[in-house]
Protein backbone atom coordinates (compact mmCIF):
# COMPACT_ATOMS: atom_id res chain seq x y z
CA UNK A 1 0.00 0.00 0.00
CA UNK A 2 0.92 3.90 -1.08
CA UNK A 3 0.78 5.88 1.42
CA UNK A 4 0.61 10.04 0.94
CA UNK A 5 2.81 10.67 3.23
CA UNK A 6 5.69 8.05 3.69
CA UNK A 7 9.40 8.96 5.07
CA UNK A 8 12.50 7.82 4.48
CA UNK A 9 13.85 4.29 5.35
CA UNK A 10 15.24 4.22 8.88
CA UNK A 11 13.58 7.43 9.93
CA UNK A 12 13.75 7.68 13.49
CA UNK A 13 10.33 7.95 15.17
CA UNK A 14 10.31 8.81 19.04
CA UNK A 15 10.56 11.49 21.12
CA UNK A 16 12.61 13.74 23.86
CA UNK A 17 12.67 14.14 28.02
CA UNK A 18 15.59 15.79 30.18
CA UNK A 19 17.33 14.21 32.96
CA UNK A 20 15.65 17.10 35.80
CA UNK A 21 12.25 16.75 34.00
CA UNK A 22 11.70 13.21 34.67
CA UNK A 23 14.27 11.36 36.68
CA UNK A 24 13.05 12.29 40.44
CA UNK A 25 15.27 10.51 43.03
CA UNK A 26 16.28 14.16 44.10
CA UNK A 27 17.84 12.85 47.28
CA UNK A 28 20.44 10.52 45.42
CA UNK A 29 21.96 13.83 43.54
CA UNK A 30 23.69 16.74 44.27
CA UNK A 31 21.93 20.30 43.77
CA UNK A 32 21.15 22.13 40.87
CA UNK A 33 20.20 25.75 40.20
CA UNK A 34 16.74 24.26 40.03
CA UNK A 35 16.40 22.44 43.73
CA UNK A 36 18.02 25.65 45.08
CA UNK A 37 15.83 27.88 43.46
CA UNK A 38 12.70 26.16 44.43
CA UNK A 39 13.89 25.96 48.34
CA UNK A 40 14.26 30.08 48.31
CA UNK A 41 11.27 31.37 46.24
CA UNK A 42 8.93 28.03 45.80
CA UNK A 43 6.12 30.62 44.50
CA UNK A 44 7.81 31.41 41.75
CA UNK A 45 6.75 27.77 40.58
CA UNK A 46 3.10 26.98 39.03
CA UNK A 47 1.32 25.44 42.07
CA UNK A 48 4.44 25.99 44.53
CA UNK A 49 5.71 22.13 42.98
CA UNK A 50 9.18 21.72 42.44
CA UNK A 51 11.21 19.41 40.82
CA UNK A 52 11.54 16.75 43.58
CA UNK A 53 8.10 15.68 41.88
CA UNK A 54 8.04 13.83 39.07
CA UNK A 55 7.34 10.70 36.83
CA UNK A 56 10.08 9.05 38.65
CA UNK A 57 12.17 7.09 35.71
CA UNK A 58 14.96 6.41 38.07
CA UNK A 59 12.93 3.58 39.28
CA UNK A 60 10.41 3.04 36.63
CA UNK A 61 12.83 3.39 33.17
CA UNK A 62 12.08 -0.31 32.59
CA UNK A 63 8.23 0.20 32.43
CA UNK A 64 8.66 3.13 30.19
CA UNK A 65 11.31 1.76 27.75
CA UNK A 66 8.45 -1.09 27.24
CA UNK A 67 6.05 1.22 26.53
CA UNK A 68 8.19 3.78 24.26
CA UNK A 69 8.60 -0.05 22.42
CA UNK A 70 4.82 -0.69 22.43
CA UNK A 71 4.42 2.65 20.68
CA UNK A 72 6.89 2.56 18.00
CA UNK A 73 10.33 4.44 19.45
CA UNK A 74 13.10 3.82 17.84
CA UNK A 75 15.19 6.71 18.88
CA UNK A 76 14.78 8.59 22.42
CA UNK A 77 16.47 11.40 23.48
CA UNK A 78 17.34 12.29 27.19
CA UNK A 79 19.86 13.82 28.83
CA UNK A 80 22.48 13.14 31.60
CA UNK A 81 21.96 14.93 34.87
CA UNK A 82 25.51 16.27 35.35
CA UNK A 83 25.23 17.46 39.35
CA UNK A 84 23.51 13.33 39.03
CA UNK A 85 26.75 12.09 37.58
CA UNK A 86 29.41 14.23 39.05
CA UNK A 87 27.89 15.35 42.46
CA UNK A 88 31.26 18.13 42.69
CA UNK A 89 30.79 19.10 39.50
CA UNK A 90 33.69 18.07 38.66
CA UNK A 91 35.95 15.49 39.92
CA UNK A 92 34.74 12.07 41.22
CA UNK A 93 31.98 10.66 39.52
CA UNK A 94 28.97 9.11 41.51
CA UNK A 95 29.08 5.45 41.18
CA UNK A 96 25.40 4.95 41.59
CA UNK A 97 24.52 7.11 38.69
CA UNK A 98 27.23 5.59 36.59
CA UNK A 99 25.30 2.23 37.06
CA UNK A 100 21.92 4.14 36.34
CA UNK A 101 22.74 5.78 33.59
CA UNK A 102 24.00 2.22 32.07
CA UNK A 103 20.90 0.71 32.79
CA UNK A 104 19.22 3.14 31.03
CA UNK A 105 20.91 2.81 27.87
CA UNK A 106 21.33 -0.78 28.02
CA UNK A 107 17.51 -1.35 28.37
CA UNK A 108 16.54 0.91 25.04
CA UNK A 109 19.40 -0.89 23.24
CA UNK A 110 17.45 -4.36 24.23
CA UNK A 111 14.49 -2.76 23.23
CA UNK A 112 15.99 -1.78 19.68
CA UNK A 113 15.65 2.15 20.72
CA UNK A 114 18.62 4.01 19.87
CA UNK A 115 20.19 6.55 22.95
CA UNK A 116 20.65 9.95 21.85
CA UNK A 117 22.09 11.26 24.88
CA UNK A 118 22.11 14.80 25.27
CA UNK A 119 24.53 16.59 28.07
CA UNK A 120 23.13 19.85 29.56
CA UNK A 121 19.21 20.50 29.55
CA UNK A 122 19.31 23.84 31.75
CA UNK A 123 20.66 22.15 35.01
CA UNK A 124 23.61 23.74 35.96
CA UNK A 125 25.12 22.10 39.00
CA UNK A 126 24.54 24.61 42.09
CA UNK A 127 28.52 24.08 43.10
CA UNK A 128 29.15 25.43 39.54
CA UNK A 129 26.85 27.98 39.50
CA UNK A 130 27.97 29.27 43.14
CA UNK A 131 31.64 29.82 40.97
CA UNK A 132 29.89 32.06 38.65
CA UNK A 133 27.96 29.15 36.32
CA UNK A 134 28.70 29.91 32.41
CA UNK A 135 29.60 33.45 33.23
CA UNK A 136 32.78 31.93 34.70
CA UNK A 137 35.35 31.17 31.51
CA UNK A 138 36.65 28.11 34.35
CA UNK A 139 33.41 26.85 34.23
CA UNK A 140 34.15 25.88 30.58
CA UNK A 141 36.71 23.19 31.25
CA UNK A 142 34.33 21.49 33.87
CA UNK A 143 31.68 21.32 31.57
CA UNK A 144 34.44 19.58 29.01
CA UNK A 145 35.90 17.27 31.66
CA UNK A 146 32.13 16.06 32.14
CA UNK A 147 31.28 15.83 28.08
CA UNK A 148 34.76 13.64 28.63
CA UNK A 149 33.27 11.04 31.26
CA UNK A 150 30.45 10.58 29.98
CA UNK A 151 31.27 10.13 26.39
CA UNK A 152 33.88 7.19 27.87
CA UNK A 153 31.19 5.29 30.55
CA UNK A 154 28.91 5.40 27.74
CA UNK A 155 29.83 6.11 24.14
CA UNK A 156 30.74 2.14 23.73
CA UNK A 157 27.23 2.02 22.97
CA UNK A 158 25.85 5.84 22.47
CA UNK A 159 26.82 7.22 19.04
CA UNK A 160 24.18 10.22 18.92
CA UNK A 161 25.54 12.86 21.78
CA UNK A 162 24.28 16.30 21.76
CA UNK A 163 26.48 19.27 24.08
CA UNK A 164 23.24 21.14 24.96
CA UNK A 165 19.49 21.58 24.32
CA UNK A 166 18.15 25.13 23.79
CA UNK A 167 21.31 27.39 25.43
CA UNK A 168 19.48 30.39 24.30
CA UNK A 169 17.36 29.42 26.60
CA UNK A 170 19.09 29.94 30.09
CA UNK A 171 20.57 33.10 28.27
CA UNK A 172 17.58 34.45 28.10
CA UNK A 173 15.70 32.90 31.52
CA UNK A 174 18.62 33.64 33.49
CA UNK A 175 19.93 36.88 32.34
CA UNK A 176 17.43 38.92 30.27
CA UNK A 177 13.96 37.81 31.42
CA UNK A 178 14.09 36.61 35.28
CA UNK A 179 12.53 33.22 34.71
CA UNK A 180 15.89 30.83 35.28
CA UNK A 181 17.63 31.19 38.43
CA UNK A 182 19.63 33.21 38.57
CA UNK A 183 17.17 35.66 37.78
CA UNK A 184 20.31 38.80 36.30
CA UNK A 185 18.53 41.13 34.18
CA UNK A 186 22.13 41.96 31.96
CA UNK A 187 22.99 41.98 28.85
CA UNK A 188 26.12 41.99 28.71
CA UNK A 189 26.48 39.09 30.76
CA UNK A 190 23.75 37.44 28.65
CA UNK A 191 26.06 37.74 25.75
CA UNK A 192 29.53 36.25 27.83
CA UNK A 193 26.76 33.45 29.16
CA UNK A 194 25.89 32.56 25.21
CA UNK A 195 29.64 33.00 24.30
CA UNK A 196 30.72 30.77 27.04
CA UNK A 197 28.16 28.07 26.13
CA UNK A 198 29.29 28.06 22.20
CA UNK A 199 33.03 27.87 23.48
CA UNK A 200 32.27 25.05 25.69
CA UNK A 201 30.18 23.28 22.67
CA UNK A 202 32.95 23.60 20.46
CA UNK A 203 35.35 22.24 22.99
CA UNK A 204 33.22 18.92 23.79
CA UNK A 205 33.33 18.46 20.05
CA UNK A 206 36.68 19.05 19.45
CA UNK A 207 37.02 16.22 22.08
CA UNK A 208 34.60 14.12 20.91
CA UNK A 209 36.16 14.04 17.18
CA UNK A 210 39.28 13.67 18.62
CA UNK A 211 38.78 10.40 20.45
CA UNK A 212 35.34 8.52 19.60
CA UNK A 213 33.49 7.74 16.70
CA UNK A 214 29.88 8.54 16.28
CA UNK A 215 27.82 11.83 15.68
CA UNK A 216 27.75 15.04 17.97
CA UNK A 217 25.84 17.85 17.55
CA UNK A 218 23.33 20.40 19.20
CA UNK A 219 19.74 20.98 19.88
CA UNK A 220 18.66 24.51 19.06
CA UNK A 221 15.05 26.02 19.69
CA UNK A 222 15.32 27.68 16.09
CA UNK A 223 12.50 30.16 16.16
CA UNK A 224 11.99 32.27 12.08
CA UNK A 225 11.13 35.42 13.02
CA UNK A 226 8.67 36.92 10.28
CA UNK A 227 8.33 40.33 9.81
CA UNK A 228 4.89 41.99 9.54
CA UNK A 229 5.58 43.70 6.58
CA UNK A 230 7.88 43.84 3.80
CA UNK A 231 8.74 47.41 5.15
CA UNK A 232 12.68 48.06 5.59
CA UNK A 233 11.98 48.80 9.25
CA UNK A 234 10.25 45.26 9.69
CA UNK A 235 12.71 43.75 7.61
CA UNK A 236 15.57 45.22 9.80
CA UNK A 237 13.34 44.67 13.15
CA UNK A 238 13.28 40.90 12.31
CA UNK A 239 16.65 40.21 10.68
CA UNK A 240 18.22 41.53 14.05
CA UNK A 241 15.99 39.59 16.04
CA UNK A 242 17.09 36.64 14.12
CA UNK A 243 20.23 37.56 15.00
CA UNK A 244 19.86 37.09 18.86
CA UNK A 245 18.02 34.57 19.24
CA UNK A 246 18.70 31.84 16.55
CA UNK A 247 21.84 32.93 14.56
CA UNK A 248 24.09 33.42 17.75
CA UNK A 249 24.13 29.61 18.16
CA UNK A 250 23.70 28.35 14.61
CA UNK A 251 26.18 29.93 12.99
CA UNK A 252 28.92 28.95 14.93
CA UNK A 253 27.26 25.85 15.63
CA UNK A 254 27.13 25.02 11.56
CA UNK A 255 29.11 27.23 9.94
CA UNK A 256 32.00 27.71 13.15
CA UNK A 257 31.71 31.72 12.99
CA UNK A 258 29.21 34.24 14.53
CA UNK A 259 27.51 36.20 11.65
CA UNK A 260 29.63 39.40 10.38
CA UNK A 261 26.21 41.66 11.08
CA UNK A 262 25.89 40.45 14.32
CA UNK A 263 29.50 41.30 15.38
CA UNK A 264 28.86 44.84 14.49
CA UNK A 265 25.99 45.25 15.80
CA UNK A 266 27.95 44.19 19.46
CA UNK A 267 30.18 46.19 18.49
CA UNK A 268 28.53 49.61 17.54
CA UNK A 269 26.63 49.18 21.35
CA UNK A 270 30.10 47.91 23.15
CA UNK A 271 28.09 44.50 23.86
CA UNK A 272 31.21 42.42 22.52
CA UNK A 273 31.84 39.29 24.57
CA UNK A 274 35.28 38.64 26.20
CA UNK A 275 37.25 36.60 23.65
CA UNK A 276 40.52 34.36 24.12
CA UNK A 277 43.32 33.91 21.61
CA UNK A 278 42.03 30.82 19.26
CA UNK A 279 38.28 31.09 20.26
CA UNK A 280 37.63 32.05 16.73
CA UNK A 281 40.14 29.00 14.98
CA UNK A 282 38.14 26.36 17.48
CA UNK A 283 35.02 26.88 17.22
CA UNK A 284 35.68 27.53 13.23
CA UNK A 285 37.19 23.87 13.55
CA UNK A 286 34.65 21.93 15.16
CA UNK A 287 31.28 22.52 13.70
CA UNK A 288 28.45 19.80 14.15
CA UNK A 289 27.93 16.65 12.35
CA UNK A 290 23.77 16.76 13.20
CA UNK A 291 21.48 19.50 14.31
CA UNK A 292 18.54 18.74 17.04
CA UNK A 293 16.05 21.25 15.69
CA UNK A 294 13.20 22.22 18.31
CA UNK A 295 10.49 23.61 16.75
CA UNK A 296 6.79 24.80 18.79
CA UNK A 297 5.60 28.56 17.35
CA UNK A 298 7.31 31.35 15.05
CA UNK A 299 7.89 35.25 15.97
CA UNK A 300 5.96 37.35 14.55
CA UNK A 301 7.82 40.90 15.16
CA UNK A 302 7.81 44.45 14.05
CA UNK A 303 9.96 47.88 14.16
CA UNK A 304 9.49 49.29 17.29
CA UNK A 305 6.89 51.99 17.86
CA UNK A 306 9.27 54.15 19.82
CA UNK A 307 12.33 53.99 20.25
CA UNK A 308 13.89 53.02 23.41
CA UNK A 309 14.99 55.55 25.76
CA UNK A 310 19.53 55.61 25.04
CA UNK A 311 19.78 55.54 29.05
CA UNK A 312 17.97 52.56 29.48
CA UNK A 313 20.32 48.83 29.84
CA UNK A 314 20.75 48.22 26.33
CA UNK A 315 18.65 44.84 25.73
CA UNK A 316 18.03 42.79 22.54
CA UNK A 317 14.30 43.84 22.13
CA UNK A 318 15.78 48.11 21.57
CA UNK A 319 15.45 46.87 17.86
CA UNK A 320 11.87 45.16 17.53
CA UNK A 321 8.91 44.52 18.74
CA UNK A 322 7.10 41.72 19.16
CA UNK A 323 3.71 41.40 17.17
CA UNK A 324 0.30 40.16 17.52
CA UNK A 325 -0.28 38.97 13.88
CA UNK A 326 -4.53 39.25 13.44
CA UNK A 327 -5.91 35.87 12.84
CA UNK A 328 -3.34 34.08 13.54
CA UNK A 329 -3.55 30.17 14.66
CA UNK A 330 -3.70 29.67 18.30
CA UNK A 331 -3.42 26.83 20.84
CA UNK A 332 -6.52 27.07 22.62
CA UNK A 333 -5.12 25.06 25.27
CA UNK A 334 -1.55 26.84 26.09
CA UNK A 335 -1.94 30.76 24.50
CA UNK A 336 1.05 29.28 21.54
CA UNK A 337 0.62 30.26 17.99
CA UNK A 338 0.44 27.12 15.76
CA UNK A 339 2.17 27.40 12.72
CA UNK A 340 3.01 24.13 11.23
CA UNK A 341 4.58 25.87 7.57
CA UNK A 342 7.58 27.07 10.39
CA UNK A 343 8.57 23.84 10.45
CA UNK A 344 9.19 23.58 6.75
CA UNK A 345 10.72 27.02 6.24
CA UNK A 346 13.95 25.96 8.95
CA UNK A 347 14.10 23.05 6.90
CA UNK A 348 14.24 25.04 3.72
CA UNK A 349 16.70 27.60 5.72
CA UNK A 350 19.06 24.65 6.77
CA UNK A 351 19.11 23.75 3.25
CA UNK A 352 19.40 26.69 1.89
CA UNK A 353 21.87 28.63 3.62
CA UNK A 354 23.89 26.11 6.07
CA UNK A 355 25.05 23.47 3.37
CA UNK A 356 22.11 21.08 4.38
CA UNK A 357 22.88 19.88 7.25
CA UNK A 358 21.88 16.32 8.30
CA UNK A 359 19.31 17.45 11.07
CA UNK A 360 15.93 16.46 12.98
CA UNK A 361 13.32 17.03 14.54
CA UNK A 362 14.11 16.99 18.44
CA UNK A 363 11.12 18.55 20.11
CA UNK A 364 8.23 19.52 18.71
CA UNK A 365 5.12 19.57 20.41
CA UNK A 366 1.32 21.00 21.97
CA UNK A 367 1.23 21.81 25.26
CA UNK A 368 -2.33 21.53 26.93
CA UNK A 369 -3.35 22.63 30.03
CA UNK A 370 -6.05 20.71 32.62
CA UNK A 371 -5.80 17.91 30.06
CA UNK A 372 -7.86 15.60 32.17
CA UNK A 373 -11.05 17.06 30.59
CA UNK A 374 -10.18 14.96 27.34
CA UNK A 375 -10.69 11.58 29.30
CA UNK A 376 -13.44 9.45 27.70
CA UNK A 377 -13.57 6.02 28.98
CA UNK A 378 -10.13 5.65 30.79
CA UNK A 379 -7.75 7.93 28.63
CA UNK A 380 -7.45 11.29 27.21
CA UNK A 381 -8.55 11.33 23.48
CA UNK A 382 -6.16 13.67 22.42
CA UNK A 383 -6.99 13.98 18.70
CA UNK A 384 -5.71 17.77 18.84
CA UNK A 385 -2.29 16.51 19.24
CA UNK A 386 -3.04 14.20 16.58
CA UNK A 387 -3.68 16.93 14.34
CA UNK A 388 -0.77 19.15 15.63
CA UNK A 389 1.35 15.84 14.94
CA UNK A 390 0.28 15.14 11.39
CA UNK A 391 0.11 18.99 9.98
CA UNK A 392 3.45 19.31 10.66
CA UNK A 393 4.80 16.21 9.35
CA UNK A 394 2.82 16.97 6.18
CA UNK A 395 5.26 19.98 6.01
CA UNK A 396 8.48 18.21 6.92
CA UNK A 397 7.54 15.51 4.53
CA UNK A 398 7.37 18.43 1.98
CA UNK A 399 11.05 19.45 2.85
CA UNK A 400 12.37 16.05 2.65
CA UNK A 401 10.70 15.79 -0.70
CA UNK A 402 12.40 18.91 -1.86
CA UNK A 403 15.71 17.41 -0.90
CA UNK A 404 16.49 18.55 2.89
CA UNK A 405 18.54 15.79 5.04
CA UNK A 406 16.08 15.62 7.77
CA UNK A 407 16.19 12.27 9.74
CA UNK A 408 13.73 12.11 12.08
CA UNK A 409 10.61 13.40 14.52
CA UNK A 410 10.88 13.43 18.45
CA UNK A 411 7.40 14.69 19.85
CA UNK A 412 8.04 16.58 23.07
CA UNK A 413 7.50 13.91 25.19
CA UNK A 414 7.11 10.57 26.10
CA UNK A 415 5.16 11.39 29.05
CA UNK A 416 3.78 14.17 31.12
CA UNK A 417 6.65 15.81 32.98
CA UNK A 418 7.29 18.60 35.11
CA UNK A 419 8.69 21.88 33.57
CA UNK A 420 10.67 24.14 35.06
CA UNK A 421 8.65 27.23 36.36
CA UNK A 422 5.29 25.54 34.69
CA UNK A 423 5.82 22.80 36.39
CA UNK A 424 2.83 20.42 35.47
CA UNK A 425 0.73 23.63 33.98
CA UNK A 426 1.17 21.90 30.22
CA UNK A 427 1.19 18.66 29.53
CA UNK A 428 2.61 17.03 26.48
CA UNK A 429 3.15 13.50 26.60
CA UNK A 430 1.99 10.51 24.56
CA UNK A 431 1.38 9.10 28.36
CA UNK A 432 -0.75 10.82 31.11
CA UNK A 433 0.83 9.95 34.60
CA UNK A 434 -1.03 10.08 38.23
CA UNK A 435 1.64 11.89 40.37
CA UNK A 436 -0.34 9.95 43.02
CA UNK A 437 -0.14 6.05 42.00
CA UNK A 438 2.50 6.90 39.41
CA UNK A 439 0.09 4.91 36.73
CA UNK A 440 0.58 5.90 33.37
CA UNK A 441 -1.81 5.83 30.52
CA UNK A 442 -1.68 5.59 27.01
CA UNK A 443 -3.30 9.15 25.18
CA UNK A 444 -5.09 8.56 21.57
CA UNK A 445 -1.89 9.77 20.09
CA UNK A 446 0.16 6.67 21.49
CA UNK A 447 -1.72 4.78 19.35
CA UNK A 448 -1.46 6.76 16.30
CA UNK A 449 2.01 7.32 16.69
CA UNK A 450 1.96 3.59 16.92
CA UNK A 451 0.83 3.16 13.27
CA UNK A 452 2.67 5.73 11.85
CA UNK A 453 6.00 4.57 13.18
CA UNK A 454 5.11 1.17 11.91
CA UNK A 455 3.92 2.14 8.67
CA UNK A 456 6.57 4.60 8.56
CA UNK A 457 3.94 7.22 7.31
CA UNK A 458 0.30 7.71 7.32
CA UNK A 459 -2.64 8.27 5.03
CA UNK A 460 -4.36 11.60 5.24
C1 LIG B 1 10.98 23.16 25.56
C2 LIG B 1 12.00 22.67 26.58
O1 LIG B 1 11.42 24.34 24.96
O2 LIG B 1 9.71 23.46 26.08
C3 LIG B 1 11.38 21.72 27.58
O3 LIG B 1 13.12 22.05 25.94
C4 LIG B 1 10.06 22.24 28.10
O4 LIG B 1 12.31 21.47 28.62
C5 LIG B 1 9.11 22.48 26.91
O5 LIG B 1 9.49 21.38 29.03
C6 LIG B 1 7.67 22.90 27.28
O6 LIG B 1 7.60 24.06 27.99
P1 LIG B 1 6.28 24.55 28.78
O7 LIG B 1 6.67 25.84 29.38
O8 LIG B 1 5.16 24.70 27.80
O9 LIG B 1 5.97 23.49 29.79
Amino acid sequence: MTLHYSFPKDFWWGSAASATQTEGATNKKSKTIWDHWYETEPNRFFEGVGPEVTSDFYNRYKEDIKNMKAIGHNTFRMSISWARLIPNGVGKVDQDAVNFYNDVIDELIKHDIEPFVNLFHFDMPLALQEKGGWENREVIDAFVDYAEKAFDLFGDRVKTWFTFNEPIVPVEGGYLYDFHYPNIVDAKKAIQVAYHTMIAHAKAVELYHARFDGKIGIVLNLTPSYPRSQNPKDLKASHICDLFFNRSFLDPAVKGEYPEDLIQLLSEYDHLPTTEKGDAELLKNNTVDLLGVNYYQPRRVKAKDYLPNPNSPFMPDWFFDNYEMPGRKMNPYRGWEIYEKGIYDIMINLKENYGNIESFISENGMGVQNEERFIENGRIEDDYRIDFIKEHLKWLHKAIQEGCQVKGYHLWTFMDNWSWMNAYKNRYGFFSVNLETQERTAKKSASWFKDVSEQNGFND
